[in-house]
């Protein structure tokens, strides 16, 4: 079994959120269970510098307005081969993988990611220098939404999968732009990528691929509904019904350990938390928290509307007065970011703000905290929680999407519904009755440290996935 897996983060080399861990753990484990899944992604600056040697396996010659591109070829940590899409008018520029230092999308991230799904569907075709060809083109979110859209108009044998991890992301691009994009005009039509008069590169990896799938049960079932569905509910749903969409949950990896984590100022198990106390220790020093007895809530989060800080800022008032502190370390929207920094000046010593992306942090703050704080309005599948059960800290959280499916209401975390500031005080309040009973926090510590996130589970799902596919798909053809 033969899969390109085409993304745009990874996190071994660039990453602002889950997708990065995704795409470094996921092809990993597929690998383990003998699938020769190779990645593809641009080649951005700080992936350049991470890896060497390449070897130019293609020079491609564009497409409308798609300049032309070579396809650069490595290998990952792990063996897992890397293919780059080395285009450097697109893709060499400072910032992070969408967009510039000052945090703005790029203007053209239609065609630097139309670009990347053009090389996916080039190596679909068949690259005479490459000798490869997969028989499963694994896209995700819409930064690769194109790819299937090509491989079908192309009429490439391959059978694609378009997997969704937030589609509140679309790749929305004004209609005009398409034939740039080497958008054939029948496609731009509701039965295609037309969506509201623009070009949606989301809706073309939904629409055109033999499959969809998105990181949790929960979440497929969330965006068939109106209130979560991106105004693609009644599409999604359409392809729930005949069988096309599927929920698989994502894992977490073994950087996620707390008995071998080289961040942690000591290691600990569920046998002993004693390395648990010394990690809170060193986040109310880093943080400036008051010395304290009580139970400290962490957030380790982009800071975007999604992730429903404003009900942490609306709840903080009541942890802090029942003898709570929160360690929030988190980056993103500059009025989220200001929403909390106002937030830890009203509560000195109570409330710690690091801003920034800090590898290091985010694994201390989940160490240190005894519960996690995650509002979000909605999360697809969601890792810190995973995280956070993994060390022993108990997720207190909007029951939603992957929340819902990954913590066991007061068995290894807590859930509220509806997403608001009364219901997270109400679920913070049963996390204080528990920390109050030393027992019953001593068991569900247990309880959420015993829980398998190990992406081997996942890798299964997805391998039987595409074997059911490239089944089908050869049973089509004969
Ligand atoms: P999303 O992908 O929506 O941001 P996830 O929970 O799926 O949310 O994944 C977020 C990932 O990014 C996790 O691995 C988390 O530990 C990490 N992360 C989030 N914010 C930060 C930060 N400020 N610094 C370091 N890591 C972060
Ligand atoms: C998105 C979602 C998050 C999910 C991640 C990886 O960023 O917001 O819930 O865990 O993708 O699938």
């Amino acid at each position: 079994m033969s899969v390109l897996f085409v993304t745009s983060e990874h996190a071994e080399l660039l990453k602002s959120g889950g997708l990065g861990d995704i795409s470094a753990a996921l092809p990993r484990a597929l690998r383990e269970t003998g699938c020769d899944i190779r990645i593809l992604m641009p080649a951005y600056p700080s992936v350049l510098a991470k890896v060497r040697p390449i070897t130019i396996v293609a020079h491609r010659k564009g497409h409308g307005a798609i300049p032309p591109y070579l396809i650069g070829a490595t290998e990952l940590s792990g063996g897992v081969p890397l293919y780059l899409v080395l285009a450097p008018t697109l893709f060499q520029r400072d910032g992070g993988a969408y967009g510039g230092p000052d945090g703005r999308d790029h203007a053209d991230n239609d065609l630097r990611f139309a670009c990347l799904s053009l090389a996916a569907a080039e190596i679909c075709a068949g690259l005479p220098r490459l000798g490869w060809r997969p028989d499963i083109l694994h896209a995700h979110d819409w930064v690769s939404g194109l790819a299937p859209a090509y491989a079908r108009w192309w009429k490439l044998p391959v059978r694609s999968v378009m997997t969704i991890h937030n589609i509140a992301h679309q790749g929305l691009f004004p209609y005009h732009r398409m034939p740039d994009l080497d958008v054939p005009p029948e496609a731009f039509s509701l039965d295609g990528l037309e969506f509201h008069l623009h070009g949606s590169f989301l809706k073309a990896g939904i629409y055109y691929s033999d499959h969809l799938t998105t990181v949790s049960p929960t979440y497929a079932d969330e965006i068939t509904t109106e209130p979560l569905g991106g105004g693609l509910h009644g599409l999604i749903g359409g392809i729930a019904g005949a069988g096309r969409l599927t929920g698989i949950p994502n894992g977490i990896g073994e950087e996620w350990n707390p008995a071998r984590d080289p961040y942690l100022p000591a290691a600990f198990d569920a046998g002993n938390l004693d390395g648990k106390a010394e990690a809170a220790e060193v986040i109310r020093t880093a943080l400036c928290l008051d010395p304290a007895e009580g139970p400290l809530f962490g957030v380790v989060s982009r800071l975007v509307h999604q992730k429903g800080l404003d009900l942490v800022s609306e709840a903080a008032g009541e942890i802090v007065a029942r003898g709570g502190q929160i360690a929030i370390l988190g980056t993103g929207d500059p009025q989220v970011e200001a929403m909390l920094l106002d937030l830890s000046r009203r509560h000195r010593g109570k409330v710690g703000l690091m801003v920034g992306f800090n590898e290091p942090m985010a694994h201390r703050i989940i160490a240190a905290s005894d519960f996690f704080l995650m509002p979000s309005r909605f999360e697809p599948c969601g890792l810190t929680q995973m995280q956070a059960q993994r060390y022993g800290t108990l997720p207190v959280a909007h029951r939603t999407g992957g929340l819902a499916d990954t913590i066991e209401d007061g068995e290894t975390g807590f859930l509220f519904a509806p997403a608001d500031a009364e219901g997270l005080i109400g679920a913070a309040e049963r996390a204080f009755s528990v920390f109050a009973d030393k027992d019953r926090l001593a068991a569900m510590r247990r309880a959420a440290m015993a829980k398998d996130f190990a992406w081997s589970g996942p890798a299964k799902a997805y391998k039987a996935l595409y074997a059911r596919l490239a089944d089908d798909g050869s049973s089509r053809s004969a």
